[in-house]
């Protein structure tokens, strides 16, 4: 019996996906840190060395550490100039920082639609959507699948727009051998606790570009050209010491912490092939030109064939002690209140923005509600072992078996 109707769990013990931050070098660190007061990277070196460590990972010239992967979007967008009266398009089918950055630009998100077999932007529909209202284009690496930068590359050359990508969950992924992050005119990781390394909270721009990078540091840290002497229109978005300590330790492991994802991945892959055969699920598998990140395993669920929806899949899942099973998203961000009443900042900023002067229309997108209805998300992070992608298959095989029809 299933677990979600008082049956025994196939995991006693939930299966819980965790970052891997402590290790006892850290702790002298983290003591020198602490002893000597320096706590905010205005003073210390940690917060520098993360950052040079970063645009060497990626291969660009400039990185510069932010509060989070949010703050990150609206540098990036800051720094590029994009502001009331533009138009930034972008997925519907993230997490609402990859939008709610561009109302923080006073600029109006426009979303296009998402390749089925990646789930990521698909350029053709990006292209559709242009219009000469239109900026930026914001790129989304999602789940840690690197997006067709070639096809983004070339409509920014086209129509002389900008790509920012967005890399929170996908450091370290590559596409074509060159990591992503390093494509886009800019582009913003978030070091959330979810994601491949953590300060707890935490993000970064980085950029090739030096005026670009000029403009993220200035803005980073309130404008501020001389002492109390103000330039533009700045934030406070730095990142302290002890989470640029936390980050540099981090990074410094990437290829060790990955190895374990991938190999979690692996035989969750193994696992899972019988009921992909059989047509109940397809996993969203990474083509041969790019190396996914494995933030999320992506699984589609065959719901036609199913006798329950999506979300009583994932309760089932998680019964089963399946604690990293998730939907991300559930519903396509055009859906959701914030799009529909377009309150923004008050008196409807930036939609009614005079500078805009114009009406958007989100209308759903085929490919976009597809997804949001089929989606089933597994977070991968390094603790997670060969055995726990066992127990989730067995877990799918379980649930799958009980509710097909
Ligand atoms: C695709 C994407 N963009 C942006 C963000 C925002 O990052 P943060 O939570 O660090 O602000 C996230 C975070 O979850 C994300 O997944």
């Amino acid at each position: 019996m299933l677990a979600i109707f008082g049956g025994r769990p196939i995991r006693e013990r939930p299966i819980s996906a965790r970052p891997i931050v402590y290790s006892p070098e850290l702790m002298k660190d983290i003591e020198e840190v602490l002893k000597s007061g320096a706590l905010v990277s205005t003073h210390g070196k940690w917060v520098k060395a993360f950052e040079e460590e970063l645009a060497r990972f990626l291969g660009v010239r400039h990185a510069l550490a932010t509060t989070s992967g949010t703050t990150a979007l609206h540098l990036a967008l800051k720094a590029l100039g994009v502001g009331p009266g533009d138009e930034v398009i972008t997925t519907p089918f993230t997490f609402a920082a990859s939008a709610t950055a561009v109302l923080h630009a006073n600029a109006v998100p426009v979303f296009a639609d998402i390749d089925k077999e990646t789930l990521n932007l698909d350029p053709a529909s990006v292209e559709a959507k242009i219009t000469d209202r239109t900026k930026a284009i914001i790129v989304v690496h999602l789940a840690g699948y690197p997006a067709e930068m070639d096809a983004f590359a070339k409509i920014a050359e086209e129509y002389g727009v900008y790509v920012i990508e967005d890399v929170a969950q996908a450091l370290g992924a590559e596409y074509r051998g060159k990591k992503v992050g390093s494509f886009g005119h800019i582009s913003a990781f978030s070091f959330y606790a979810t994601k491949h390394i953590t300060g707890g909270e935490g993000g970064a721009v980085a950029t090739d570009v030096a005026a670009y990078a000029e403009r993220a540091r200035l803005m980073r840290a309130h404008g501020e050209t001389g002492k109390y002497w103000y330039e533009l229109l700045g934030y406070n978005y730095r990142m302290t010491e002890l989470q640029g300590l936390l980050l540099y330790h981090e990074l410094k492991k990437f290829d060790e912490f990955q190895r374990a994802r991938e190999e979690y991945v692996r035989a969750l892959l193994d696992g899972l092939a019988r009921l992909e055969g059989e047509g109940l699920l397809s996993v969203v598998r990474p083509k041969p030109y790019v190396k996914h990140g494995w933030h999320l395993v992506q699984i589609l669920l065959s719901v036609e064939r199913l006798s329950k929806p999506r979300d009583f899949v994932v309760e089932a899942l998680r019964a089963e002690g399946v604690g990293n099973a998730s939907v991300a998203y559930p519903v396509p961000l055009y859906r959701t209140p914030l799009f529909q009443k377009m309150e923004g900042h008050g008196k409807g900023c930036p939609w009614s923005c005079p500078f805009y002067g114009r009406k958007v229309v989100y209308e759903r997108l085929p490919n976009a509600e597809w997804a949001a209805e089929r989606v089933v998300s597994l977070l991968v992070l390094p603790n997670l072992t060969p055995e726990d992608a066992a127990d989730t298959a067995k877990a799918f095989e379980k649930v799958l078996g009980e509710l097909r029809r």
